[in-house]
């Protein structure tokens, strides 16, 4: 089925109108922050936040731990919108669904975009624990979000995606990891659906594609944030080894343990980068 520019546009339209009539707070910087740091928002000097179901058309949340909501505040000084809570695409909405709330963010007014993510680490040099700052990303293993009649008001049809982890912004937080005495891997992002966690030839196949670790999220809005010119960065929290690498099992549990593990030097990074992106 095709989608109509005019259908993604004015659902947009329709989202930012019922926004702006709770809010005109203009955020600088957007984040979607993965498991571990679902509570980053809380502890921001929080100005305001709006509920998902406030907002009409809004594709809502349902995985267990994740809030639903944009908060509005500042990181120290800076204007920022974090996302508590974001959309999956195996929760069975369209792309378009899926990374409309970063393009909703982009409208707002914010021209960056922080995102982060549990992954497995498929790279046998990465242990569970390490975060992995994003250079590329693969997402050979999901529909692009920008299938269907291109919405022209956001951005061109065929839109470069060249250097989508922006080089200025890596050397940024390469900088902030260090002064923090954060150990940064550096490597590929693949985005495979989910929900199910990979089989090991999977694993295999995505290794040999060029990736370092793999995960259900990320890429499809890294993409739909470069779309429309936002300047992006991210970071996966290698919560597990991917299935084959170890003799464990995979089960949500332990990525949800290891993301709270390293949660507070995750936030202390974030914090320290917010202001100087
Ligand atoms: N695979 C996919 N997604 C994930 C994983 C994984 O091993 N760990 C955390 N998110």
């Amino acid at each position: 089925m095709v989608i109509e520019m005019s259908k993604i546009y004015e659902k947009l339209e329709v989202c930012m109108k019922s926004i702006r009539a709770k809010t005109d707070f203009k955020p600088e910087v957007a984040m979607i922050l993965g498991s571990g740091l679902g509570d980053y928002a809380d502890g921001i000097k929080i100005e305001q936040t709006v509920d998902y179901t406030e907002i009409e058309g809004f594709p809502t949340s349902t995985v267990a731990g994740h809030k639903g909501r944009f908060v509005f505040g500042f990181v120290k000084e800076v204007p920022v919108v974090i996302m508590q809570g974001r959309v999956h695409f195996y929760e069975g909405y369209p792309m378009s669904d899926v990374v409309l709330p970063t393009r909703l963010m982009g409208l707002m007014g914010a021209k960056k975009l922080i995102l982060t993510n549990a992954a497995g680490g498929m790279n046998p040099d990465y242990k569970p624990g390490d975060f992995m700052l994003i250079t590329d990303h693969i997402t050979t293993g999901v529909p692009s979000p920008l299938i269907g009649a291109n919405p022209e008001e956001l951005g061109v049809r065929f839109p470069d995606m060249s250097e989508v982890y922006s080089l200025r912004m890596r050397g940024i937080i390469k900088e902030e990891a260090g002064k923090l005495g954060i150990h940064l891997q550096e490597g590929v992002y693949v985005q495979l659906t989910g929900p199910a966690y990979e089989t090991p030839a999977e694993i295999r196949m995505c290794r040999g594609w060029g990736g370092d670790a793999v995960g259900m999220s990320t890429a499809c809005e890294a993409m739909a944030a470069r779309h429309m010119g936002t300047e992006v960065c991210g970071i996966s929290c290698i919560t597990n080894l991917a299935a084959g690498l170890s003799s464990v099992k995979l089960d949500h549990k332990e990525v949800q343990e290891t993301a709270d593990r390293v949660a507070e030097q995750f936030k202390e990074l974030i914090t320290a980068v917010v202001e100087r992106i």
